[in-house]
This record gives C-alpha cells, sequence and structure tokens, in this order.
C-alpha cells in the first residue's frame, strides 16, 4: 500500500481525473475526502470507495470560493485527523473565444476556478500540513500551462499561473518537507475533453481524433494520469518538488 495512513483531499473528485486519482489513492490505502461542486458525483465516488473497503466521505465545495475551500480542508482534518496530500485538480474548459471576444465574466470565472482554486486550496491545507510533519501538493496545469490555446485565453493564463504557483509554494515549504509540483496532461479521455469535442461537432473533432494529434497516436486514459499523482504523492517521490510534469503522450516534445 503506498499510501497507507495517509488522508488525501482531491477536488474535482466527482469525474475524470479526479475520479480516477480518488479510486487508486483509495486503493493504495488513503483515506480520501471526495471533493466537488457537483455534490451527487463527490457521494457517488464516496460510495464507491467505501463499498470496496476503503475510506472516503463526500463533500460539495466550489474551490472558488474561500469559504468552501477552507470547509473542506477543515471537514477533511475533523473527520481524518490530518491532511497529507492535496491534490488540486478541479478545472473546467470555460469559455471558447478569441481574445478579443472573450466575455470578462467568463475570463474570471476560468481564473477562480483553475487558477485562484488552486492556490485557496493551498493556503488552507498547508498550515495542517506543516503540522504533519510535511505533506505532498499536486496541481493539474495542462499542456496549455506550456504553450497557448488558441480561443482559451483564460485557460492557458490560467494554466500558466499555476504553474507559477506550484514553483513559489515549492520554494517556501520545501524545508518544511512539503514538496509541491504540477502535472500537465495532454488529451485525455474525459468527459471534459468530450464537451470540448462537442462543441468543434462541425468540424468532426472527436476525443480519439485530439489524442490522434500526440506523438503516441492517442488520447491518455484518466488513471494514466492518476498513477502519476499517486507517485508523487507517495514517499517514493520524496526529493520532487517544484517539478512540472507534462504526462500527455509527447504532445510538448516538438
Ligand atoms: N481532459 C483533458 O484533456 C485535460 C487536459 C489537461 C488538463 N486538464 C485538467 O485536468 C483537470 C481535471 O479535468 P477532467 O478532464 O478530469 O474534467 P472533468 O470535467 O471530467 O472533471 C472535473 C471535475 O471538476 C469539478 N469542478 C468543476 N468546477 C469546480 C469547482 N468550482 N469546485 C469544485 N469542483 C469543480 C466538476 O464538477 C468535475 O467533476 C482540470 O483541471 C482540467 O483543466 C484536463
Amino acid at each position: 500500500m503506498r499510501l497507507a495512513d495517509k488522508v488525501a483531499l482531491i477536488t474535482g473528485a466527482g469525474s475524470g481525473m479526479g475520479k480516477a486519482a480518488a479510486l487508486l489513492f483509495a486503493a493504495e490505502g488513503a483515506a480520501v475526502a471526495v471533493i466537488d461542486i457537483d455534490e451527487a458525483a463527490a457521494l457517488e465516488v464516496a460510495r464507491e470507495i467505501t463499498n470496496r473497503g476503503g475510506k472516503a466521505f463526500g463533500m460539495r465545495a466550489d474551490v472558488s470560493n474561500p469559504a468552501d475551500a477552507e470547509r473542506m480542508v477543515e471537514e477533511t482534518v475533523k473527520r481524518f485527523g490530518k491532511l497529507n496530500v492535496l491534490y488540486n485538480n478541479a478545472g473546467i474548459e470555460g469559455e471558447a473565444n478569441l481574445t478579443a471576444r472573450f466575455s470578462v465574466e467568463g475570463f474570471d470565472r476560468v481564473i477562480g476556478i483553475n487558477l485562484r482554486g488552486v492556490w485557496l486550496g493551498m493556503k488552507y491545507a498547508i498550515p495542517h500540513m506543516i503540522k504533519a510533519g510535511g505533506g505532498s501538493i499536486i496541481n493539474t496545469s495542462s499542456t496549455a500551462g506550456l504553450s497557448g490555446v488558441k480561443g482559451g485565453c483564460a485557460y492557458a493564463a490560467a494554466k500558466h499561473g499555476v504553474i507559477g504557483l506550484t514553483k513559489t509554494a515549492a520554494l517556501e515549504y520545501g524545508r518544511r518537507n512539503i514538496r509541491v509540483n504540477a502535472i500537465c496532461p495532454g488529451p485525455i479521455a474525459t468527459p471534459l475533453l468530450e464537451r470540448i469535442a462537442a462543441y468543434q461537432k462541425s468540424r468532426e473533432v472527436t476525443v480519439e481524433s485530439m489524442g490522434a494529434n500526440t506523438p503516441m497516436g492517442r488520447p491518455g486514459a484518466p488513471e494514466e494520469i492518476a498513477k502519476v499523482a499517486l507517485f508523487l504523492a507517495s514517499d517514493e517521490a520524496s526529493y520532487a518538488n517544484g517539478g512540472i510534469f507534462a504526462i500527455d503522450g509527447g504532445q510538448t516534445a516538438s
């Protein structure tokens, strides 16, 4: 069991990569706080874990809301006694529009969830990790955090920002034994990617065709990201700090 006796909080754990990570972390012995803005989805994933004999609870929280972010951390510590792992995974694709056409509300929404939400998670979790003698934080960026995205100015800005937050916290808390790393997934077959494909239906874009553009010729599976998150969460990654891990089938290699 690679996460025996650890307590992990995962945001956006009701779907996609967060759900895959919640199931995997629990199977590896972690007690998991399954957090999502979609309460029913969070409760369902937590139920799936407990039905399999694991430890979990589900809770609704909007990561962009400071009170919710604080509550999700406090509730985790109340239920499980400590916090060792924070996986800031929740995110939205947001509006698809050119920079000059992007709406102000749409920009603020993407930045609020995908960037401020990551900072808020760290803000409230870090004091508990210091108390626990250390911890591991995994932040979800994207290949859109490494290069621009046509039609996704807010998404690219937020995901680049996540890398800045990750590197800064890694510098600040390394001596407290808190490791902070980011994962930059390429196209991963989740409901989010299905929604992006659906917007572009007229051009016959599919999840498969988005994956076909990577050097590996296929989209990734959520479990392939969850396994990297598991490694970063575990003590096996004891010297990994401030790392930005592109897990993208080679998409950003050129
Ligand atoms: N799928 C991809 O190809 C891809 C690629 C790179 C990065 N990402 C990033 O990976 C992360 C997970 O994406 P996914 O593809 O699994 O998406 P998904 O839509 O399947 O799951 C995201 C989950 O986050 C939840 N969520 C949304 N807003 C929230 C909020 N304000 N507070 C709490 N929960 C919220 C949703 O309800 C959903 O359950 C996101 O940060 C996304 O930007 C995805």
